[in-house]
Protein backbone atom coordinates (compact mmCIF):
# COMPACT_ATOMS: atom_id res chain seq x y z
CA UNK A 1 0.00 0.00 0.00
CA UNK A 2 0.76 3.71 -0.76
CA UNK A 3 2.54 5.23 2.31
CA UNK A 4 3.02 8.20 3.96
CA UNK A 5 4.95 10.18 6.53
CA UNK A 6 3.70 11.12 10.25
CA UNK A 7 7.06 13.08 12.16
CA UNK A 8 9.70 10.09 12.18
CA UNK A 9 6.80 7.06 11.19
CA UNK A 10 5.74 5.39 8.48
CA UNK A 11 2.64 4.18 7.98
CA UNK A 12 -0.01 3.11 5.20
CA UNK A 13 -1.53 6.04 3.56
CA UNK A 14 -5.34 4.84 4.83
CA UNK A 15 -5.51 4.81 8.66
CA UNK A 16 -8.43 2.73 10.73
CA UNK A 17 -10.45 5.37 12.70
CA UNK A 18 -11.65 2.84 15.50
CA UNK A 19 -13.80 5.33 17.43
CA UNK A 20 -17.20 3.92 15.66
CA UNK A 21 -16.64 0.10 17.58
CA UNK A 22 -16.87 2.34 20.94
CA UNK A 23 -18.52 5.41 19.93
CA UNK A 24 -21.04 6.32 17.48
CA UNK A 25 -23.77 8.94 16.35
CA UNK A 26 -26.16 6.23 15.88
CA UNK A 27 -25.31 4.20 19.16
CA UNK A 28 -25.23 0.75 17.14
CA UNK A 29 -22.28 -1.11 18.39
CA UNK A 30 -20.83 -4.19 16.84
CA UNK A 31 -20.25 -7.52 19.17
CA UNK A 32 -16.43 -7.55 20.86
CA UNK A 33 -15.91 -10.39 18.01
CA UNK A 34 -16.72 -7.71 15.17
CA UNK A 35 -15.11 -5.01 16.35
CA UNK A 36 -11.74 -7.11 16.84
CA UNK A 37 -12.52 -8.83 13.05
CA UNK A 38 -12.72 -5.18 11.48
CA UNK A 39 -9.25 -4.43 13.21
CA UNK A 40 -8.26 -7.29 12.22
CA UNK A 41 -9.38 -6.49 8.36
CA UNK A 42 -7.73 -3.60 8.58
CA UNK A 43 -4.51 -5.06 9.30
CA UNK A 44 -4.80 -7.64 6.63
CA UNK A 45 -5.50 -5.28 4.23
CA UNK A 46 -1.88 -3.44 4.76
CA UNK A 47 -3.31 -0.65 7.73
CA UNK A 48 -0.30 0.25 9.59
CA UNK A 49 -2.17 3.42 11.79
CA UNK A 50 -4.83 3.08 13.94
CA UNK A 51 -6.83 5.98 15.84
CA UNK A 52 -8.27 6.20 19.51
CA UNK A 53 -8.56 8.16 22.04
CA UNK A 54 -9.47 7.55 25.72
CA UNK A 55 -12.48 9.09 25.45
CA UNK A 56 -14.17 6.43 22.92
CA UNK A 57 -16.11 4.58 25.14
CA UNK A 58 -20.30 3.60 25.12
CA UNK A 59 -20.18 5.58 28.15
CA UNK A 60 -18.67 7.49 30.90
CA UNK A 61 -17.76 4.89 33.43
CA UNK A 62 -15.64 3.06 30.48
CA UNK A 63 -12.99 4.88 29.54
CA UNK A 64 -10.40 3.05 27.71
CA UNK A 65 -12.68 0.71 25.98
CA UNK A 66 -11.40 1.34 22.63
CA UNK A 67 -7.56 1.61 23.20
CA UNK A 68 -8.40 -2.22 24.95
CA UNK A 69 -10.04 -3.15 22.01
CA UNK A 70 -6.91 -1.94 19.48
CA UNK A 71 -4.70 -3.75 22.25
CA UNK A 72 -6.42 -7.29 22.06
CA UNK A 73 -7.13 -6.90 18.62
CA UNK A 74 -3.18 -6.30 17.94
CA UNK A 75 -2.47 -9.35 20.25
CA UNK A 76 -4.56 -11.43 18.44
CA UNK A 77 -3.72 -11.17 15.03
CA UNK A 78 -1.56 -13.71 13.55
CA UNK A 79 0.64 -11.38 11.75
CA UNK A 80 3.98 -8.94 12.62
CA UNK A 81 2.49 -5.89 14.26
CA UNK A 82 6.18 -4.14 14.94
CA UNK A 83 5.01 -1.60 12.32
CA UNK A 84 2.08 -0.28 13.31
CA UNK A 85 1.57 2.88 14.67
CA UNK A 86 -1.65 3.43 17.38
CA UNK A 87 -2.35 7.08 17.77
CA UNK A 88 -4.34 8.02 20.99
CA UNK A 89 -5.60 11.17 22.49
CA UNK A 90 -6.24 12.92 25.71
CA UNK A 91 -7.48 16.50 26.85
CA UNK A 92 -11.03 15.68 27.16
CA UNK A 93 -12.86 14.07 30.48
CA UNK A 94 -15.89 12.46 30.89
CA UNK A 95 -17.80 11.92 34.33
CA UNK A 96 -20.58 11.21 36.46
CA UNK A 97 -23.71 11.44 34.13
CA UNK A 98 -21.61 11.83 30.97
CA UNK A 99 -20.51 14.90 31.72
CA UNK A 100 -17.91 16.50 29.34
CA UNK A 101 -14.97 18.44 30.05
CA UNK A 102 -11.67 19.78 28.33
CA UNK A 103 -8.07 19.71 31.10
CA UNK A 104 -5.03 20.46 29.19
CA UNK A 105 -3.08 20.68 32.80
CA UNK A 106 0.24 18.88 33.08
CA UNK A 107 -1.45 16.60 36.20
CA UNK A 108 -4.51 15.61 34.17
CA UNK A 109 -2.35 15.10 31.16
CA UNK A 110 0.13 13.11 32.56
CA UNK A 111 -2.32 10.51 34.39
CA UNK A 112 -4.58 10.65 31.05
CA UNK A 113 -1.02 9.19 29.43
CA UNK A 114 -0.08 7.02 32.17
CA UNK A 115 -3.78 5.32 31.84
CA UNK A 116 -3.57 5.31 27.88
CA UNK A 117 0.03 3.62 27.99
CA UNK A 118 -1.40 1.14 30.48
CA UNK A 119 -4.55 0.43 28.37
CA UNK A 120 -2.67 -0.14 25.08
CA UNK A 121 0.22 -1.97 26.67
CA UNK A 122 3.00 0.11 25.68
CA UNK A 123 5.67 1.72 28.34
CA UNK A 124 5.67 5.06 25.75
CA UNK A 125 2.34 5.67 23.41
CA UNK A 126 4.06 6.50 19.85
CA UNK A 127 1.54 9.32 18.76
CA UNK A 128 -0.17 11.26 21.15
CA UNK A 129 -2.92 13.68 20.02
CA UNK A 130 -4.13 16.49 22.07
CA UNK A 131 -7.76 16.39 21.14
CA UNK A 132 -9.48 19.58 21.57
CA UNK A 133 -8.10 22.77 23.08
CA UNK A 134 -9.30 23.61 26.82
CA UNK A 135 -10.53 27.28 26.70
CA UNK A 136 -9.74 27.72 29.90
CA UNK A 137 -5.81 27.44 29.71
CA UNK A 138 -3.24 29.09 27.06
CA UNK A 139 -2.77 26.87 24.56
CA UNK A 140 1.01 27.32 24.50
CA UNK A 141 1.13 25.74 28.26
CA UNK A 142 -0.77 23.06 26.92
CA UNK A 143 1.50 22.59 24.44
CA UNK A 144 4.46 22.91 27.00
CA UNK A 145 2.86 20.11 29.21
CA UNK A 146 3.15 17.86 26.44
CA UNK A 147 6.72 18.65 25.54
CA UNK A 148 7.33 17.54 29.59
CA UNK A 149 5.11 14.12 28.97
CA UNK A 150 7.36 13.73 25.95
CA UNK A 151 11.12 15.10 27.75
CA UNK A 152 9.74 12.32 30.77
CA UNK A 153 9.25 9.28 27.72
CA UNK A 154 5.41 9.03 28.22
CA UNK A 155 4.66 9.56 24.73
CA UNK A 156 7.08 9.66 21.35
CA UNK A 157 5.86 12.31 19.41
CA UNK A 158 3.15 15.06 19.28
CA UNK A 159 -0.16 15.78 17.61
CA UNK A 160 -2.73 18.25 17.92
CA UNK A 161 -6.44 18.04 17.41
CA UNK A 162 -9.40 20.30 16.55
CA UNK A 163 -6.57 23.18 16.39
CA UNK A 164 -6.42 26.59 14.27
CA UNK A 165 -3.83 27.84 11.58
CA UNK A 166 -3.09 30.07 15.06
CA UNK A 167 -2.78 27.06 17.10
CA UNK A 168 -0.83 25.14 14.74
CA UNK A 169 1.53 27.67 15.07
CA UNK A 170 1.45 28.12 18.28
CA UNK A 171 2.51 24.31 19.02
CA UNK A 172 5.27 24.27 15.96
CA UNK A 173 6.85 27.30 18.66
CA UNK A 174 6.49 25.78 21.45
CA UNK A 175 7.45 22.04 20.27
CA UNK A 176 10.04 23.55 18.15
CA UNK A 177 10.20 23.39 14.71
CA UNK A 178 9.44 19.69 13.38
CA UNK A 179 8.60 18.53 16.60
CA UNK A 180 5.13 18.64 15.48
CA UNK A 181 4.07 15.46 14.26
CA UNK A 182 0.41 15.60 13.25
CA UNK A 183 -2.98 17.72 13.07
CA UNK A 184 -5.93 15.60 13.22
CA UNK A 185 -9.00 18.04 12.20
CA UNK A 186 -12.76 17.24 10.94
CA UNK A 187 -12.60 17.31 6.90
CA UNK A 188 -14.57 15.81 4.14
CA UNK A 189 -16.67 16.59 1.34
CA UNK A 190 -19.82 17.74 4.00
CA UNK A 191 -16.95 19.61 5.87
CA UNK A 192 -14.30 20.82 4.10
CA UNK A 193 -13.49 24.18 6.49
CA UNK A 194 -10.22 23.25 7.58
CA UNK A 195 -8.35 23.48 3.87
CA UNK A 196 -6.62 26.35 5.11
CA UNK A 197 -5.01 24.20 8.17
CA UNK A 198 -4.36 21.48 5.54
CA UNK A 199 -2.37 23.77 3.54
CA UNK A 200 -0.73 25.10 6.68
CA UNK A 201 0.33 21.60 7.35
CA UNK A 202 1.49 20.74 3.90
CA UNK A 203 3.85 24.06 4.27
CA UNK A 204 5.23 23.06 7.18
CA UNK A 205 5.94 19.40 6.67
CA UNK A 206 3.39 18.36 9.24
CA UNK A 207 0.86 15.32 8.39
CA UNK A 208 -2.59 16.08 8.16
CA UNK A 209 -5.25 13.62 9.41
CA UNK A 210 -8.98 14.18 7.87
CA UNK A 211 -11.24 13.01 10.75
CA UNK A 212 -14.43 11.65 9.82
CA UNK A 213 -12.93 11.94 6.06
CA UNK A 214 -16.41 10.32 4.87
CA UNK A 215 -19.15 12.31 6.77
CA UNK A 216 -19.02 10.30 9.84
CA UNK A 217 -21.00 7.59 11.47
CA UNK A 218 -24.76 8.30 11.81
CA UNK A 219 -25.02 7.75 7.65
CA UNK A 220 -23.02 10.63 6.37
CA UNK A 221 -20.20 7.97 5.59
CA UNK A 222 -22.43 5.02 4.12
CA UNK A 223 -24.45 7.73 2.40
CA UNK A 224 -21.29 10.26 0.79
CA UNK A 225 -22.28 8.97 -2.54
CA UNK A 226 -25.93 10.34 -2.32
CA UNK A 227 -25.37 13.67 -0.66
CA UNK A 228 -22.46 14.19 -3.20
CA UNK A 229 -22.74 12.44 -6.73
CA UNK A 230 -19.98 13.42 -8.26
CA UNK A 231 -18.16 10.65 -6.71
CA UNK A 232 -20.69 7.85 -6.70
CA UNK A 233 -20.55 8.93 -10.69
CA UNK A 234 -16.64 8.67 -10.94
CA UNK A 235 -16.74 5.27 -8.54
CA UNK A 236 -18.74 3.62 -11.19
CA UNK A 237 -16.75 4.93 -14.11
CA UNK A 238 -13.44 2.76 -11.82
CA UNK A 239 -15.58 0.22 -10.38
CA UNK A 240 -15.25 1.14 -6.95
CA UNK A 241 -17.04 2.73 -4.05
CA UNK A 242 -17.72 6.77 -3.99
CA UNK A 243 -16.31 6.29 -0.48
CA UNK A 244 -13.19 5.17 -1.86
CA UNK A 245 -13.07 8.05 -4.31
CA UNK A 246 -13.36 10.38 -1.16
CA UNK A 247 -10.48 8.67 0.22
CA UNK A 248 -8.07 9.04 -2.92
CA UNK A 249 -9.69 12.49 -3.39
CA UNK A 250 -8.33 13.24 0.12
CA UNK A 251 -5.24 12.49 -0.73
CA UNK A 252 -4.33 14.03 -3.86
CA UNK A 253 -4.79 16.87 -1.92
CA UNK A 254 -1.50 17.08 -0.82
CA UNK A 255 1.04 14.62 0.39
CA UNK A 256 0.95 15.15 4.09
CA UNK A 257 -2.88 14.09 4.11
CA UNK A 258 -3.39 10.62 5.85
CA UNK A 259 -7.16 9.72 6.29
CA UNK A 260 -8.49 7.54 8.50
CA UNK A 261 -12.13 6.59 8.09
CA UNK A 262 -14.17 4.88 10.79
CA UNK A 263 -15.42 1.44 10.61
CA UNK A 264 -17.65 -0.92 12.59
CA UNK A 265 -17.37 -3.79 9.94
CA UNK A 266 -14.66 -5.42 8.20
CA UNK A 267 -16.04 -4.72 4.71
CA UNK A 268 -16.07 -0.97 5.19
CA UNK A 269 -12.79 -0.73 6.06
CA UNK A 270 -11.11 -4.02 3.68
CA UNK A 271 -13.38 -1.25 1.18
CA UNK A 272 -11.66 2.02 2.32
CA UNK A 273 -7.66 0.73 2.46
CA UNK A 274 -7.94 0.15 -1.27
CA UNK A 275 -8.50 3.92 -2.04
CA UNK A 276 -4.64 3.79 -1.30
CA UNK A 277 -3.95 2.29 -4.28
CA UNK A 278 -7.05 4.25 -7.09
CA UNK A 279 -5.35 6.49 -9.12
CA UNK A 280 -7.84 9.20 -9.94
CA UNK A 281 -7.47 11.27 -13.27
CA UNK A 282 -6.33 15.12 -13.08
CA UNK A 283 -9.70 15.50 -14.35
CA UNK A 284 -11.76 13.34 -11.43
CA UNK A 285 -9.42 15.45 -9.23
CA UNK A 286 -11.11 18.97 -10.84
CA UNK A 287 -14.05 17.45 -10.67
CA UNK A 288 -14.16 16.50 -6.99
CA UNK A 289 -12.22 19.86 -5.56
CA UNK A 290 -14.94 22.34 -7.66
CA UNK A 291 -17.98 20.26 -6.34
CA UNK A 292 -16.31 20.84 -2.91
CA UNK A 293 -15.39 24.34 -3.67
CA UNK A 294 -11.54 23.65 -3.00
CA UNK A 295 -8.53 25.14 -4.99
CA UNK A 296 -5.83 22.77 -5.18
N1 LIG B 1 -10.26 14.26 16.73
C1 LIG B 1 -11.56 14.30 16.84
O1 LIG B 1 -12.13 15.19 17.51
C2 LIG B 1 -12.37 13.25 16.14
C3 LIG B 1 -13.78 13.36 16.05
C4 LIG B 1 -14.48 12.37 15.36
C5 LIG B 1 -13.78 11.32 14.77
N2 LIG B 1 -12.42 11.23 14.88
C6 LIG B 1 -11.66 10.13 14.26
O2 LIG B 1 -11.99 10.00 12.90
C7 LIG B 1 -12.31 8.65 12.60
C8 LIG B 1 -13.25 8.55 11.44
O3 LIG B 1 -14.43 9.32 11.68
P1 LIG B 1 -15.90 8.70 11.76
O4 LIG B 1 -15.81 7.28 12.04
O5 LIG B 1 -16.66 9.61 12.65
O6 LIG B 1 -16.50 8.97 10.31
P2 LIG B 1 -16.15 8.54 8.83
O7 LIG B 1 -14.86 7.85 8.75
O8 LIG B 1 -16.36 9.74 8.00
O9 LIG B 1 -17.35 7.54 8.50
C9 LIG B 1 -17.50 6.32 9.16
C10 LIG B 1 -18.78 5.69 8.65
O10 LIG B 1 -18.66 5.43 7.27
C11 LIG B 1 -18.92 4.06 6.99
N3 LIG B 1 -17.88 3.60 6.03
C12 LIG B 1 -16.55 3.67 6.19
N4 LIG B 1 -15.92 3.18 5.10
C13 LIG B 1 -16.90 2.79 4.24
C14 LIG B 1 -16.89 2.22 2.95
N5 LIG B 1 -15.75 1.97 2.31
N6 LIG B 1 -18.09 1.95 2.36
C15 LIG B 1 -19.26 2.23 3.01
N7 LIG B 1 -19.32 2.78 4.22
C16 LIG B 1 -18.16 3.06 4.83
C17 LIG B 1 -18.79 3.31 8.29
O11 LIG B 1 -19.67 2.22 8.24
P3 LIG B 1 -19.71 1.01 9.29
O12 LIG B 1 -19.71 1.65 10.64
O13 LIG B 1 -20.97 0.31 8.96
O14 LIG B 1 -18.50 0.15 9.10
C18 LIG B 1 -19.11 4.38 9.31
O15 LIG B 1 -20.50 4.37 9.57
C19 LIG B 1 -12.87 8.13 13.93
O16 LIG B 1 -12.84 6.75 13.98
C20 LIG B 1 -11.94 8.78 14.91
O17 LIG B 1 -10.78 8.00 15.01
C21 LIG B 1 -11.73 12.18 15.56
Amino acid sequence: MQVRKIGPFTVSAIGLGAMPMSMNEDQRYPSRDEAIATIHAALDAGVTLIDTADVYAPSWHEMGHNELLVRDALRTWGGDTAGVLIATKGGITRSEGNRWGRDGSLEYLRHAAQTSAQNLGVEAIDLYQYHRPDRGMVYGEVMANLKTLQAEGLIRTVGISNASVEEIDIARDVLGEGNLASVQNEFSPKHPGSYGELVHCENHGIAFLPWSPLGGTGGGGRGVGDRFEVFREIGDAHGVSPQQVVLAWELSLSPVVVPIPGARRPASIADSAQAADLRLTEEDHTRCSDAIGIGR
